[in-house]
Formats: C-alpha cells, sequence, structure tokens
C-alpha cells in the first residue's frame, strides 16, 4: 500500500493554518487519515486526561471510551512513550477489542512539553497492514500536530 504521506502531511498544514484548536484539528486529521489510507477501519485519536486516556476525534466505528495507562495497544504506546506496531493484534498481551473487525494496529504518541499529550491510532482489519514506512510516515504527520496544535 502506497500512502503518499507527503501530501498528507501538506494537507494537514492548510487545514491547521485555519484554526490550531485541537478539536477541528483532530477531528480533520483523523477524516484525512481515514480517507487517505487504504484498508483502515478505525482511526483517531485519544486523549490524556488526568491518568487515563480519553475518546478523542475519530472515524470508524463506536469505541470505548477510557484507557488506563500501560493498558491495552494505546495505553502502553503512552506509558512506554514509543509507537507501537502491532502486525497481530490478537498477539498483545490486553489488547482492547474494540471493533472485532480489527487484525492489525499502530499507535504513535503525540506530545506537549516532553509529556505524552495524546495518541494516534489507526486499526486495520488486514493482518501486517502496517509498514515501517507507514510508520515513519504517521509518525511525520503526528509530528505537524505536536509543533502546531493548540491543546487548550
Ligand atoms: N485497540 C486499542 C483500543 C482502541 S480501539 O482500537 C479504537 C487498544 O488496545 O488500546
Amino acid at each position: 500500500m502506497n500512502t503518499d504521506y507527503q501530501v498528507l502531511v501538506e494537507q494537514l498544514n492548510a487545514l491547521l493554518s485555519q484554526d490550531l484548536y485541537y478539536v477541528p484539528a483532530l477531528s480533520n486529521a483523523s477524516a484525512l487519515l481515514w480517507e487517505g489510507l487504504e484498508d483502515i477501519n478505525w482511526a483517531g485519536f485519544y486523549i490524556v486526561r488526568q491518568d487515563q486516556l480519553v475518546l478523542g476525534p475519530f472515524q470508524g466505528k463506536v469505541a470505548c471510551i477510557h484507557i488506563q495507562k500501560g493498558k491495552g495497544v494505546c495505553g502502553t504506546a503512552w506509558e512506554k512513550d514509543e509507537v507501537q506496531l502491532v502486525p497481530n493484534v490478537h498477539k498483545f498481551p490486553g489488547h482492547i477489542a474494540c471493533d472485532s473487525a480489527s487484525n492489525s494496529e499502530i499507535v504513535i504518541p503525540i506530545h506537549s512539553n516532553g509529556e505524552v499529550i495524546a495518541v494516534l491510532d489507526i486499526d486495520s482489519p488486514a493482518f501486517n497492514r502496517f509498514s515501517l514506512k507507514d510508520c515513519e510516515g504517521l509518525t511525520d504527520f503526528a509530528s505537524v500536530l505536536e509543533d502546531n496544535v493548540n491543546w487548550n
């Protein structure tokens, strides 16, 4: 799958030039990913609020609202502050199945002032959907948000 992440980053920058508030920024960011990536069934954000992650703007089926630190793929990405590239979610201990159709997943931490403030989460019904190239492209995409978004 050959996603043009450069185009997605350009489109994201164009949208952010209108408003940096995190609600429209993350909403349109999730819509861009939803349209731009093939073979995915969820794309969106969880935001750090006090001691847990809460569901943020997304595209896809309804999802769990709260995720504790260290739980599931998202909570692990937050706790370890590391990208989680999961070829088979059924082999990931503690994976939280919001949509039973999901088989692979990637989660990218997003920072503000050196701390994780949100995670970008993308699910796919295909096994092994996300390559290292996707990981690089999505990390670039997330870093545009990191460098620009106003979280308050
Ligand atoms: N699978 C995630 C939960 C969020 S849904 O995929 C939207 C996890 O294990 O953290």
